[in-house]
């Protein structure tokens, strides 16, 4: 990569980055393999006065976690389980269990803060400033160190900068999609995108370099 564009692209992520997060959603990894435990906490520094609501979407539904840990789908006009009570300050677990196999999935987990006992999403009983996200990665990969130890940044930057740009952020030729292996898979097999010449990666490069796609981290030496 050139130096220049380089030092602007640091510059952008690094100012992206919040010094100091008054409250989050944390998980331990967030590219999993299968048999591996995923477990995500809610961190916050402050007692939080209101409820804490954490949502997802699984095939087009919006389910909220209930107070344990279940998920609930949202029906407009009901009140809308909370997963926890105005929690004093601290870390809380908010969902943990253990990926299936033969399963990829990217998820994006919803944080927000709200009046208890409302139709959460109906107007002025959420506040959006509160609203936090956090996506993380499930492969379909057997229990093993394989893809965690291939680096997919470096994969990405050999193989894919050259058509689709050092920073996939941008989709250049739908690179987003590729945050899904069997999207890549296919994409390679398909004359138009004149990628055939990659027929030679392994699945394991392809799931790494998926999970960068996901969440691209640039060396900023
Ligand atoms: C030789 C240039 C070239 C290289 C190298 C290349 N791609 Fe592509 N890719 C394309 C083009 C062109 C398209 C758009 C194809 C189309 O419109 O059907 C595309 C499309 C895609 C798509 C979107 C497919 C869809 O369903 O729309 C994905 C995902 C993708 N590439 C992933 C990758 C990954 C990951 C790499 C590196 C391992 C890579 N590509 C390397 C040219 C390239």
């Amino acid at each position: 990569m050139q130096t220049r564009i380089k030092a602007a692209l640091c510059a952008t992520l690094l100012s992206a980055i919040p010094l100091a997060a008054a409250d989050s959603l944390v998980a331990d990894s967030t590219v999993l393999l299968a048999g591996e435990t995923f477990q995500m906490n809610y961190l916050t520094e402050t007692p939080a006065s209101q409820n804490i609501y954490v949502a997802t979407v699984v095939d087009g539904n919006l389910l909220f976690l209930d107070e344990n840990g279940g998920l609930v789908p949202y029906t407009a006009g009901q009140p809308t389980p909370a997963r926890l009570k105005a929690p004093a300050a601290g870390s809380y677990k908010v969902i943990s269990f253990t990926m299936p196999e033969g399963f990829y999935r990217n998820f994006t987990f919803y944080k927000a803060t709200g009046k208890p006992g409302s139709d959460l999403l109906a107007a002025g009983n959420y506040d959006a400033a509160s609203l936090r996200t956090l996506s993380v990665s499930f492969t379909a990969k057997p229990g093993t160190a394989g893809a965690a130890a291939v680096n997919g940044g470096a994969l990405y930057a050999a193989h894919c900068s050259s058509c689709h740009n050092e920073d996939p952020t941008g989709n250049l030729g739908n690179i987003l999609k590729g945050t899904d292996p069997l999207a890549t898979t296919a994409a390679i097999k398909n004359p138009a995108g004149k990628m055939g010449h990659l027929a030679a990666l392994t699945s394991d490069e392809i799931t790494a370099i998926a999970a960068w796609i996901s969440h691209p981290r640039f060396d900023c030496h």
